[in-house]
């Protein structure tokens, strides 16, 4: 009893201040961190960015939200929630809305919030459903550009047994998120041009794609 007492009132301790007087400094070296990692490998800024795109959906939701500072909030991850919770590639775009919905965001949050595809990459198996048998119609997803469509095919070929398994050796092959992106392999530069390749079909993500649906 004692000991879960001391878990909770640990718990109840996580602030957004919690190292203001024991590290005032942090956030500096934080970010002094975060570019060092980001000149060694660009993708970085691109995973970090999803990582609180999912975090945010996980615990708080909102399109603002206090990161709470201390260890302990391991107590609280839970892959069963993040798994429900956050939109997968393959939901419809009823299914993506009533999620962002879920943690207060919009229709417009989805759409303005999808253009952070605008950098970074995702694997043949978060996008090779379109590729060969696009809704169990034994044909690609014909909203889907033809030329690009046959570059993904060589990317990505069609071999049954990897499209389930997320960490087969085909499936973790990745091509940009926002393709044909003016500057920068893989394209770095946060502008708009993944909304033109929603316009131009060129969208890699169904739930990209669906987003010109309405
Ligand atoms: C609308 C619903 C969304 C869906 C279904 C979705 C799905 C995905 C998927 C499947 C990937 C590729 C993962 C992989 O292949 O390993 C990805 C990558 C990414 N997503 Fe989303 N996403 C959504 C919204 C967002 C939002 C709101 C943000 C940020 C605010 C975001 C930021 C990113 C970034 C930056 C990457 C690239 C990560 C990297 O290169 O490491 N996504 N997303």
């Amino acid at each position: 009893m004692a000991i879960f007492m001391l878990f909770l009132g640990a718990r109840s301790q996580l602030t957004p201040y919690f190292y203001e007087r024991t590290c005032p400094n942090l956030l500096n070296i934080v970010r002094y961190k975060v570019e060092k990692a980001f000149f060694k490998e660009i993708r970085m800024a691109a995973s970090l960015l999803r990582l609180h795109f999912h975090d945010c959906f996980v615990n708080t939701g909102g399109p603002t939200w206090n990161v709470l500072l201390g260890r302990r909030d391991g107590f609280v991850s839970s892959k069963a929630a993040a798994n429900i919770s956050i939109p997968s590639a393959f939901d419809s775009l009823n299914n993506i809305i009533s999620k962002f919905k879920k943690v207060g965001l919009d229709v417009t949050d989805v759409v303005s919030l999808s253009g952070s595809h605008t950098i970074g990459l995702a694997r043949c198996a978060a996008f090779n459903n379109r590729l060969f048998n696009f809704e169990q119609t034994g044909r690609p997803d014909s909203s889907m550009d033809p030329h690009m469509l046959f570059q993904l095919q060589l990317l990505c070929p069609n071999v049954s047994s990897y499209s389930a398994d997320l960490d087969s050796e085909i499936g973790n092959l990745t091509t940009p998120l926002d393709r044909d992106s003016p500057i920068g392999y893989p394209p770095n530069d946060f502008d708009n041009h993944y909304f033109q390749n929603l316009l131009n079909r060129k969208a890699l993500l169904t739930s990209d794609q669906v987003l010109l649906n309405s």
